[in-house]
């Protein structure tokens, strides 16, 4: 029995918050941030929202296109940074709650913009082991509330959404998931880092006036190890499973910036139209970012049932992960 990709769902929230209102918020232009990002408006979630509701409305659609009944889920792993509480209890379970199942297996996982993928291949070990059948795997982030709107080389960056996949089973190795590769290197730590909060730095008076509950990042660093080593996770991937990128019919990256996406995709020789692109509209939604792109290409017609996704990630931690599979909703 091999997992396969059943089905695909997002949402998106409405607000948009464009270039030109960052310009009004921070010393920063229109053209430099689709110069150097390729970004040009992302979305930002209500203040009633917070990311379990984002996770709800993507699971909602992910459930119903799989066609399965709410209660033939039996587990529920949610990627996220910007999870509900604190500690406390998970997304996972918040996100569960909502949906009215009981009595699944439900958690988060913590691997920033690399969590879709991490989820993923907990999603195949539990299937193809027989543990569950059928796992709702989430990204989701509400991340706007950790973004510093005084810093104008992060907040320009992240914004709001959710994605979300239900991974099934099939006998046919055409709809599965063929495989799944993730990894870490801890030293880079503190490349994309949120200081305070956590049980190093308590969140205090201290840490809130120093601005430690921000998300911080070392942008032009993590630029170069980000285009080094998706390129070479990729090729590891396709070597392994003896394919090329003519084998693969959409390269889905994370969405962090446009110039990453570029210089991979030209360095692994994809022709455009096989890149998939969001980040203009988007701008970077962490773990939310691939199945949110998935289901844009997915609801504009060009991903189809069938379809062979080659997935590949990287984020804070440094994380990063790449994945090979078919695109199995019917
Ligand atoms: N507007 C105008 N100027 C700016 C802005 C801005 N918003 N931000 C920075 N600058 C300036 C800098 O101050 C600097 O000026 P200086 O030369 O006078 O010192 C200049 O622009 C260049 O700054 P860099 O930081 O070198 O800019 P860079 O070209 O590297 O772009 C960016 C910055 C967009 C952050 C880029 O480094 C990047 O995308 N990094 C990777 C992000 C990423 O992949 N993250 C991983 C996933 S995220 C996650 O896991 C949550």
């Amino acid at each position: 029995m091999y997992a396969s990709f059943k089905s695909i769902g997002a949402y998106v929230p409405p607000q948009r918050l464009t270039n030109k209102d960052l310009e009004k918020m921070v010393d920063t232009s229109d053209e430099w941030i689709k110069q150097r990002t390729g970004i040009e408006e992302r979305r930002i979630a209500s203040k009633e929202q917070s990311t379990s509701d984002l996770a709800y409305e993507a699971a909602k659609v992910a459930i119903e296109r799989s066609g399965l009944a709410n209660e033939e889920i039996d587990a529920i792993v949610c990627a996220t940074i910007s999870p509900d509480y604190f500690c406390m209890p998970s997304t996972a379970c918040v996100v569960a709650d909502k949906l009215g199942i009981s009595h699944v297996t439900a958690f988060d996982i913590s691997a920033a913009c690399s969590g879709f993928v991490y989820a993923l291949n907990i999603a195949k070990a539990f299937v193809e082991s027989g543990i569950k059948k059928n796992v709702l795997i989430i990204g989701a982030e509400k991340l706007t509330p950790f973004v510093d709107y005084e810093e104008r080389t992060t907040c320009i960056l992240f914004g709001d959404g959710a994605g979300a996949a239900v991974i099934g089973t099939t006998d046919k190795k055409e709809e599965s998931v063929i495989d799944v590769h993730t990894s870490s290197d801890g030293s880079f730590q503190d490349f994309l880092i949120t200081p305070g909060c956590g049980s190093k730095n308590p969140c205090s008076q201290n840490v809130i006036d120093e601005r430690l509950h921000f998300m911080k990042m070392k942008g032009n660093e993590t630029f170069k190890v980000a285009v080094n080593t998706l390129t070479k996770d990729v090729k590891n991937i396709l070597e392994k499973n003896s394919m090329t990128s003519e084998d693969i019919d959409f390269f889905i990256p994370h969405q962090a910036n446009f110039r990453i996406i570029d210089a991979v995709g030209k360095k692994l020789s994809f022709p455009t139209e096989k890149v998939v692109l969001t980040v203009a509209k988007y701008g970077n939604t962490s773990a939310a970012s691939i199945p949110m792109a998935i289901n844009d290409w997915y609801e504009s017609g060009k991903l189809k049932s069938g379809d062979l996704m080659l997935l590949d990630t990287f984020g804070g931690g440094l994380t990063w992960g790449s994945s090979i599979s078919y695109f199995a909703q019917k």
